[in-house]
């Protein structure tokens, strides 16, 4: 594509000019834009880049594993794995409030990136995928509209005292569609381009009440089957009508792991074990969204395949709220 390309260029090119000789720092979320940003960045100034992921251990089956695969193998970019595993599990610890659990995980990423930034030495930039819809979003903040009460966002970064890094943001004029393009061209793989839309404090806020290791264990499992299921339900309306997200496309699907318990029956034994609730919606900005119509036979196949193979769950039920009144996630 012409366009991008010619963009790519640009960027490379205004990259390299305000960097120099300097060293920049970016910190891979899992997500599309940072990935974006990231591969943007290398190209332009190479190993100039270090990219630090921290590890919270609340992203999906697999996820943190595909940020090594494709940055650090692939794209040979110096990466800091942070394991903050066991940081995030003691923090989250008790803790039931949705917002409480935000407000943790927020605050306690950037004390760990500033942390493995500070052992970086003679590092000047800090690279980051703002996008223009997070500019929009956080004016609609900063005036007091509506979208500070639905998402607190990241871009006001919380330098600790002391420490200040000039900023490179190469998104900041693009829309997702646009930001998905340029993954493209870059080379990154469809599973991070078209990675479904994950929320920042991630499966902390699809688990009711506190975030437990046997918790977290259950709906990664649970999470892994219905994308499995789901990835080739969207994969065969792809083929079909050559749209990614066409009128019956799932736009986001996933688990919920409530905070109580039900009587099954497995052989001759009475059971007690966990429910979980399959959540898939149709959406196309994630403002309003309606469930999804699936077949009966795919909701059958992740209902057989749940109780199966994931150890603790006995019972699986599927939301059927639009969005509104409810939202697409549970917290
Ligand atoms: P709701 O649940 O309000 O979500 O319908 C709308 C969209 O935003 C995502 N979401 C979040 N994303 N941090 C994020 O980065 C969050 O705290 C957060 N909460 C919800 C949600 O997945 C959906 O796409």
């Amino acid at each position: 594509d012409w366009a991008m390309d010619n963009f790519i260029d640009e960027k490379v090119a205004q990259i390299r000019e305000q960097v120099g000789d300097n060293k920049v720092i970016l910190a891979l979320s899992g997500g599309v834009d940072s990935a974006v940003a990231a591969a943007l960045v290398h190209k332009a100034v190479g190993d100039q880049l270090t990219c630090v992921f921290v590890d919270h251990g609340l992203l999906r089956k697999g996820e943190p594993e595909t940020v090594d695969a494709v940055f650090r193998d692939t794209f040979g970019i110096p990466l800091v794995h942070v394991n903050a595993q066991e940081r995030y599990a003691e923090l989250l610890a008790g803790v039931d409030d949705p917002e409480q659990k935000r407000r943790i995980i927020g605050t306690e990423f950037w004390k760990v990136f500033f942390e493995e930034a500070q052992k970086l030495d003679g590092v000047t930039y800090l690279a980051q995928g703002t996008i223009y819809p997070d500019i929009i979003e956080s004016g609609a903040r900063k005036t007091g509209g509506k979208a500070s009460t639905i998402k607190s966002h990241h871009n006001l970064i919380p330098f600790p005292e002391g420490v200040h890094f000039d900023l490179i943001e190469p998104l900041d004029h693009l829309f997702k569609d646009e930001v998905r393009e340029l993954g493209c061209e870059l080379g990154l793989p469809d599973e991070v381009v078209f990675r479904q839309p994950f929320p920042g404090p991630g499966l902390a806020i699809r688990i009711i009440g506190d975030v437990t290791p046997e918790k977290l264990e259950i709906l990664k499992n649970a999470d892994a089957v219905v994308r499995e299921e789901l990835d080739a339900y969207n994969a065969r309306l792809f083929e079909e009508t050559g749209e990614r997200n066409s009128a019956h496309s799932c736009w986001q699907y996933f688990c919920v792991l409530p905070d109580i318990k039900s009587v099954g029956v497995m052989g001759d034994e009475r059971t007690y074990e966990r429910p979980v609730i399959v959540r898939a919606v149709e959406s196309q900005d994630a403002m309003t969204a309606d469930w999804a119509k699936l077949p009966y036979e795919v909701l059958g196949n992740i209902s057989r395949r749940i109780v199966d193979e994931v150890d603790g769950v006995n019972r699986v039920a599927y939301d059927i709220t639009p969005k509104p009144p409810a939202t697409i996630e549970w917290e």
